[in-house]
């Protein structure tokens, strides 16, 4: 489908980062499409992070404006904005080391569904939605029916981050943002959660900063490259071949180099 007819879910424009000297994000202008599944690509301090971190309220930009369907997010806190739909794991997503995976799921579907306090949640709400539809749904789906009782602070890193993703997406947002979802996987690990993955395409819109290209280049419909906080290609992955890409993306493996895929170990 050509991106153009689907409607623009956020929109970045002219915006402007900096931290003392360093222009950490520079005039991007970025435009992620409802249902989409795009990414962040750039070598180590390209500004990535610093987007999203501007994108989810984490940072109010020095110029140029964030746009949420049309409205003005700017300067809205990452809560405001995670109530109008976004989430961003890793950062948002709390996970309670202390209890099993099956209340963390409970949790997180009930923190953004009801407006309960999390005492009432912690010592009522658990026990009586364990088997609710969309928490065993959620199970299934994110491969934890076998740990589901298990504490997380025992669960492998693996396990956790699946369970992580559960959280985010059982809060049912409009917008997944994943800063690095595959960082400190064992190679064993990382197709479990591509898998989870794999199966929200098309279901929600996903934005993606992730080194490990070679993993994520069968999921992501789009994305950008970032350089010394500039948007320097955009596109398909036929855009890393572009040369500004070649010269600033660090640690191109000349045998994947040939066939369009680059590899930076991170
Ligand atoms: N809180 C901060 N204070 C000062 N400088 C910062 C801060 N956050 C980021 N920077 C700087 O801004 C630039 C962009 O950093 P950023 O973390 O956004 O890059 P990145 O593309 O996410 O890199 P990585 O791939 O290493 O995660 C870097 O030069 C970094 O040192
Ligand atoms: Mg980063």
């Amino acid at each position: 489908m050509n991106p153009d007819s689907r409607s623009v879910i956020f929109k970045a424009e002219g915006v402007t980062k900096r931290f003392g000297n360093v222009v950490a994000v520079d005039k991007v202008d970025y435009q992620l499409y409802e249902n989409e599944v795009a990414g962040i690509l750039g070598s180590n301090g390209a500004g990535k992070t610093t987007f999203f971190n501007l994108l989810t309220g984490y940072f109010i930009p020095d110029e140029g404006k964030i746009l949420y369907k049309g409205q003005d997010v700017t300067r809205m806190t990452p809560q405001e904005r995670v109530s109008l739909g976004m989430m961003r794991t890793f950062q948002l997503t709390s996970t309670f080391d202390n209890l099993t995976v099956i209340d963390n799921l409970v949790l997180s579907f009930f923190r953004a569904h009801k407006k309960s306090s999390l005492w009432n949640l912690l010592f009522n709400t658990c026990k009586q939605h364990r088997k609710d539809e969309k928490i065993l749904a959620a199970l299934e789906t994110f491969d934890l029916e076998k740990v589901s009782d298990r504490l997380v602070k025992n669960l492998s890193l693996g396990e956790k981050r699946r369970m992580e993703i559960a959280m985010a997406i059982l809060a049912e947002p409009k917008v997944l943002l994943l800063d690095e979802p595959l960082a400190g996987l064992a190679e064993s690990e990382i197709q479990g959660v591509l898998d989870v993955l794999r199966k929200q395409i098309g279901k929600q819109t996903i934005l993606i900063v992730e080194h490990k290209i070679s993993h994520v280049q069968d999921f992501l419909q789009r994305l950008i490259v970032m350089h010394e906080g500039r948007i320097i290609a955009e596109g398909g992955f036929e855009c890393l071949q572009h040369p500004e890409v070649r010269k600033s993306y660090w640690q191109i493996d000349p045998a994947t180099e040939a066939s369009g895929t680059a590899e930076a170990a991170s």
